[in-house]
């Protein structure tokens, strides 16, 4: 078990990827494997803003649950464009992505912007699900445990609780190409997060981390063994029902 007491999640971030029709199709079919069997694992599913109704229903009365992809800050009011905590919890989330490198870099959002919508996330009633990681050159220089300390310390608000928070480690270079570090490399950030989270807070010991980045049915039971490794973020494999689920069975194994 990766971590004695704590249950797996692996939660399948769709990104900016899907149609309505195969939002359903998707939902459907991991639904009915979800129904055939009792996995050890917490699943989590995230799909882009327009679909979330449509897998809202999709899920209802599964033991799968519903996530965004990002939030913003405020509770309601003049912000074309986006949306809030609050709109996520009303169709049915329960938790939301927010700090994805892809956020940091596209949008340019920094670690305190990501506190601030963790705050208003949790505040809204959802789980926070924090990403962090590295880039290629950052880990190159020797740099990946401070770059991922210092937005641990910054992306997770002073006072939030612990009890709402998941944190991502995703490796930049790691995700979408098929690469991922060695699961030493995996072992010692996951023990470097927890040790960080404990330091501030007792609850530290139980926060799920995941690791995300190139997470496949192949790999997914090697690196959810990883000691502190309790599940994956999912992205390019959780757009087929197959290999998510092949992942959740990764998963399960080291959670039995
Ligand atoms: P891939 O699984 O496609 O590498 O993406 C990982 C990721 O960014 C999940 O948030």
């Amino acid at each position: 078990m990766s971590t004695p007491g704590i249950r797996p999640l692996v939660a399948g971030n769709w990104k900016m990827n899907g149609s309505r029709d195969m939002a359903r199709k998707l939902v459907a079919d991991l639904v009915a494997r979800a129904a055939g069997s009792e996995l050890p694992v917490d699943l989590l599913v995230c799909p882009p803003f327009p679909y979330l109704s449509v897998v809202a229903d999709a899920l209802s009365g599964s033991s799968l649950s519903l996530g965004g992809q990002d939030c913003h800050t405020a509770a309601a009011g003049a912000h074309t464009g986006d949306v809030a905590a609050a709109m996520l919890r009303d169709l049915g989330a329960g938790a939301v992505i927010l700090g994805h490198s892809e956020r940091r870099a596209d949008h340019g959002e920094s670690s305190g912007l990501v506190a601030a919508k963790a705050k208003a996330a949790v505040a809204a009633g959802l789980t926070a699900l924090v990403c962090v990681g590295e880039t290629e050159a950052q880990r190159n220089a020797g740099d990946a445990e401070k770059i991922v300390e210092n937005q641990i310390v910054e992306s997770i608000p002073s006072g939030i609780g612990f009890a709402d928070i998941v944190v991502a480690y995703e490796p930049v270079w790691a995700i979408g190409t098929g690469r991922t570090p060695t699961v030493a490399d995996v072992a010692a950030m996951h023990r470097h997060i927890r040790a960080l989270l404990t330091a501030r807070d007792p609850l530290g010991a139980v926060v799920r981390i995941l690791y995300g980045g190139s997470v496949k049915p192949g790999n997914a039971a090697e690196l959810m063994a990883v000691p502190e490794v309790n599940g994956a973020l999912v992205g390019g494999a959780s757009l087929k029902a197959e290999d998510f689920w092949g992942i959740a069975e990764g998963a399960a194994k080291s959670a039995s």
